[in-house]
């Protein structure tokens, strides 16, 4: 597996490998791999002949000092990972700052169509500008015939596809399914900073999704979201910041059910200073 730390090296590679008419898939990750990650790059390996895998926490996309400090690097481990999937067609991008920022550690400006104010939008303060300036610079940079991400990011997957549309970027986006441990909860690589109380706790996140999907059934959307309220006040070591039930095309909030759309639920909850989110599809 070859490891690149410089832009200028990998896109020369990759130029080579597409010039001998090879397709390349590609998966930005920040690290801290897990089996989540894991079936993105297989994917991308059944469907593509090399994947280019990026590993850089981007510090343009945090709103939290401290969450960005604290954010795992396990580089080694990461590399370690992938070879237990395929030695030979991943290559791993694990730059530095300066290789992607220069000296200006700074975020473009971009709307997404309003997608960008809602949830994480509202909660995460430019958040969505970082991840837009990181994704198009590794998009130049790679060349990718697709990329992959996960659905449980499902604001930044919608966010994404906007980005390419817009900027007419040409690379094929594809969504894949959350990857969830065997109790529920949504594989994040922010979960190995739980503790064991926080990670015993942790399921309820997705228990209640699952149970406020089914009352979305029968129920109006304030009554769910009145209902999952009360749940995690009887929660202490879970602290809800937001339950939104929304479109699944434009992210607004439901205001009237419609049996024309097609929603989701959004929740994003603390745990101490470690911030999970999760959704589920309602009908
Ligand atoms: O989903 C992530 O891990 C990050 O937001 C991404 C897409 C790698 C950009 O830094």
């Amino acid at each position: 597996m070859i490891i690149f730390h410089n832009k200028s090296k990998l896109s020369h590679h990759i130029d080579e490998l597409k010039a001998k008419g090879n397709s390349i898939g590609f998966v930005p990750t920040m690290g801290a791999l897990h089996n989540g990650h894991l079936s993105l790059v297989k994917k991308g390996l059944s469907q593509n002949d090399i994947v280019v895998v990026s590993i850089f926490v981007n510090p343009t996309q945090f709103d939290n000092k401290e969450d960005l400090e604290k954010y795992p690097r396990t580089l080694d481990a990461d590399t370690a990972l992938l070879k237990t999937v395929c030695d030979k067609k991943i290559i791993v991008y694990a730059p530095t700052i300066k290789d992607i920022y220069q000296d200006a550690i700074e975020s473009q400006k971009f709307t997404f169509n309003g997608l960008e104010h809602e949830m994480e939008g509202a909660f995460r303060d430019g958040h969505f500008d970082g991840v837009g300036t990181i994704v198009k610079r590794l998009f130049e940079i790679v060349q990718p015939n697709a990329a992959y991400f996960g659905e449980k990011d499902f604001q930044q997957l919608q966010i994404i596809k906007k980005l390419v549309e817009l900027h007419k970027i040409p690379v094929k986006i594809i969504g894949c399914a959350i990857h969830r441990a065997k109790d529920g909860l949504a594989m994040s690589s922010r979960n190995t900073r739980l503790t064991k109380e926080q990670r015993d706790v942790a399921p309820f996140i997705y228990k209640t999704l699952k149970t406020a999907k089914a009352k979305f059934g029968t129920k109006s959307a304030k009554y769910v979201t009145e209902w999952v309220e009360k749940q995690f006040k009887k929660e202490p070591l879970l602290d809800l910041e937001y339950f939104i039930i929304a479109d699944k095309t434009t992210l607004k909030p439901v205001k009237r059910k419609s049996t024309k759309k097609i929603y989701r639920a959004f929740i994003a909850v603390y745990a101490g200073d470690i911030r999970l989110i999760d959704n589920i599809a309602l009908n």
